[in-house]
């Protein structure tokens, strides 16, 4: 097909050329985007007078008609139209003839590609929060279910004090609300319009780029031509929350692997939401925990890809910037699905509370609280922490827990242990203790799911208003 830009070129387009130079391939999922935008820029057109009535309906029309072709499947895309502007811009001269051709008045692809993604980025906000909102559900279903799990909390990945199992979802809970923090601000960055910005300095014509952004629900218009076709930033603070939300479910991930191997047996997976090895009958993988934690590389990519791209690019568009949308989509693909799959996972594996209840009954994880108990005789904490490392090691040469010591063992090590001492030990006493602000407490982990479900709460609530602003 002829080029639109072909007027100065005496010879066709190499083939190679056309295929590199082409974003058609992905860009086509930017349609309906690029429809609504044009049909926006249409009739601003002739609301100033630039383009007439009749022209700007035919133009809308005209889209209807193609909008309509592409989601049945009948909208062919072609490659040497390099991109989805000009394959629906060719399509609709095609149909409606001058009128479409008048459509890019006053408008360059420049522009018009930062409208696309703007618009793009807003709705991909909107639905990752959705899907972020149902995952932030399930860790709290899940948590206030376990409020009396005990299991034991890890530092270096050895045993350090017991805590709840909710106490641990609830960790990965605040994270999760901090990326939907990250993510409405996003939002921010990709509610500013770009459009009459032309290919780098503005147009002649008398546009309105104010009533585009109103019609089409943008909070500010970009205040600078050069900045509004060049910036790119919003797209790096999408893939910056998806980077940070990616690597809190990798570390999650790493975590229900560790669970679920039979060294710790603290959860067994659904069947749904596991897999077989096609050689060993007996295994059972968890291979979705695996694959989010392995797409957590290439969402990293995709960051530091941009950042890259963006490094010493002379303003203000150059092609290197149609690099700003494989990353981007993978990146939003990847998010979407593992937050999607995560999310059921989560509410269908079973937790074995006896195989947790077991790992916290036998082990040294209550010696902090053992050294607390001497401190509450009068011992200072650094003394109490030698005296209570000197029991341990003793225990262990006897093969023996702490709870399992004699008063009479204990007391070769100190006069202030009294009986006491075995209630300090139970590890339901050394998780009730913890009542500090932030603690494992089962009255201070009841505050927190509260908490949480007051987050939810706002969080539905902001993310309601935005789906109204789309
Ligand atoms: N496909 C291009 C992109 O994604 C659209 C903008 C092209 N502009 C240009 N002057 N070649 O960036």
């Amino acid at each position: 097909m002829a080029k639109l830009w072909g007027g100065r070129f005496s010879k066709n387009t190499n083939e190679l050329v056309d295929a590199f130079n082409a974003s058609i391939s992905f860009d086509k999922r930017l349609y309906h985007e690029d429809i609504r935008g044009s049909m926006a820029h249409a009739r601003m057109l002739a609301q100033c007078g630039i383009i007439s009535k009749q022209d700007a309906q035919a133009i809308v029309k005209g889209l209807q008609g193609i909008l309509k072709d592409i989601e049945a499947g009948k909208f062919d895309f072609a490659t040497d139209l390099e991109d989805i502007h000009m394959n629906i811009e060719a399509r609709l001269t095609e149909r409606i003839g001058d009128a479409g051709a008048r459509l890019h008045t006053a408008r360059s692809r420049n522009d018009q590609v930062a409208l696309d993604m703007h618009l793009y980025v807003k709705r991909e906000v909107v639905e990752v929060a959705e899907l972020l909102l149902k995952f932030e559900q399930a860790l709290l279903t899940v948590a206030k279910a376990h409020t009396k799990t005990l299991m034991p909390g890890y530092t270096h990945l050895q045993r350090a004090q017991p805590i709840t199992f909710c106490h641990h979802l609830l960790a990965y809970f605040n994270m999760l609300q901090r990326d939907f923090r990250r993510l409405l601000s996003v939002w921010d960055g990709a509610d500013m319009m770009p459009l009459g910005a032309g290919a780098i300095a503005g147009t002649t014509f008398p546009i309105d780029r104010f009533q585009v952004a109103k019609e089409l629900n943008f909070a500010v218009v970009y205040p600078n031509s050069m900045d509004a076709v060049s910036d790119r930033d919003y797209i790096l603070d999408f893939l910056n929350f998806s980077a940070t939300l990616m690597m809190h479910l990798s570390r999650f991930s790493e975590e229900m692997c560790l669970w679920s191997s039979t060294e710790f047996g603290f959860i067994e997976l659904d069947d749904a939401f596991a897999t077989g090895s096609s050689m060993m009958p007996q295994k059972k993988n968890p291979d979705i925990a695996e694959l989010v934690r392995g797409k957590t590389g290439r969402v990293y990519g995709h960051l530091l890809a941009m950042l890259t791209t963006l490094k010493g690019l002379p303003l203000t568009y150059n092609k290197d910037l149609q690099e700003d949308k494989e990353g981007l989509f993978d990146a939003i693909d990847t998010v979407k699905f593992s937050l999607a799959v995560y999310a059921d996972m989560l509410t269908t594996m079973t937790v074995n509370v006896d195989r947790m209840a077991a790992a916290v009954h036998q082990d040294f994880s209550n010696a902090t609280d053992l050294a607390d108990y001497l401190v509450r005789k009068g011992l200072p904490f650094r003394q109490a922490h030698a005296v209570v490392g000197k029991c341990v090691a003793y225990a262990i040469k006897k093969h023996k827990f702490l709870v399992d010591m004699t008063l009479a063992e204990y007391r070769k090590f100190s006069p202030l242990f009294a009986k006491d001492l075995l209630t300090a030990l139970a590890p339901e006493h050394c998780v009730a203790a913890r009542i500090s602000y932030g603690g494992p407490a089962f009255a201070e982990n009841k505050k927190q799911l509260a908490n949480g479900k007051k987050i939810l709460t706002a969080q539905s609530q902001a993310l309601a208003q935005l789906q109204e602003r789309l």
